[in-house]
């Protein structure tokens, strides 16, 4: 071994000053000692400037209806910034909560009116449906939100929750349109957000 360093060491180019054989084999002269035990000097760190994350923002269509405000809500108070779209835009609602979320005008039957409010969404709640003929439950129930988990996935939101109602038996067949454009949502939302898709079942009370 200390024959192989040494004429490792002589083949070298580097002067024998720089790279002195004592280092390796422990018989340092006190000079050698003296540079060894320098103390390190240490730099003062530069200050690096690390801006702080911006809080997610949640989009609640249907902000403003009853299951809706109730989200917009809760959002808020956990920090989140909070933006909705619905018809009308922001109600005329005269509560504090109201003035904190970015209200946007938008149909979801109609799906290029959804597309600027989905940019940099972390995640979509929707709170949109309702009733009427069959052929209306299904549109709003089912295919207004089919557009909007199909804006969503587009614009790469990773998270989308769809407000949908449990079935109850003979309701199920008196209100079909409902339900089905409720089935149909939820198929859509479970192929397009195979991870982060949630449909919460409400119940009526
Ligand atoms: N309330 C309950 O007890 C209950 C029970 C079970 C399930 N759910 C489900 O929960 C969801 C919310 O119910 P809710 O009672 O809160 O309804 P809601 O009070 O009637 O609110 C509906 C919301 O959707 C908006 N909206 C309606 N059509 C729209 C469209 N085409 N484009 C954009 N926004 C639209 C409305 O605002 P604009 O009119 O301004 O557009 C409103 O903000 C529904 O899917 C419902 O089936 C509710």
């Amino acid at each position: 071994m200390r024959s192989s360093v040494a004429r490792l060491i002589r083949s070298s180019s580097a002067s024998p000053s720089r790279l002195s054989g004592n280092a390796f084999f422990g018989n340092a002269t006190p000079s050698d000692q003296r540079h060894i035990e320098k103390p390190f000097k240490v730099k003062e760190a530069e200050p690096v400037n690390v801006t702080k994350p911006s809080p997610h923002k949640l989009l609640v269509l249907g902000g403003s209806g009853f299951v809706g405000s109730h989200v917009c809500k809760e959002a808020l108070d956990k920090g989140l910034v909070v933006s909705s779209l619905n018809r009308s835009g922001k109600p005329s609602l005269n509560e504090p909560w109201a003035d904190k979320v970015i209200w946007n005008q938008g149909n979801l039957l109609e799906p290029a009116s959804l597309k600027d409010a989905m940019d940099n969404v972390s995640a979509v709640v929707s709170c949109v449906g309702g009733f009427g003929s069959n052929s209306f439950m299904y549109k709003i129930n089912g295919t207004a939100n089919i557009n909007a988990i199909r804006a969503a996935a587009e614009k790469g939101v990773k998270r989308f929750v769809y407000v949908s109602a449990a079935d109850f038996g003979l309701v199920n067949y008196l209100l079909q349109g409902y339900y089905e454009g409720k089935r149909a949502s939820e198929a859509e939302l479970l192929s397009k957000f195979t991870y982060g898709g949630a449909p919460k079942y409400k119940t009526f009370d």
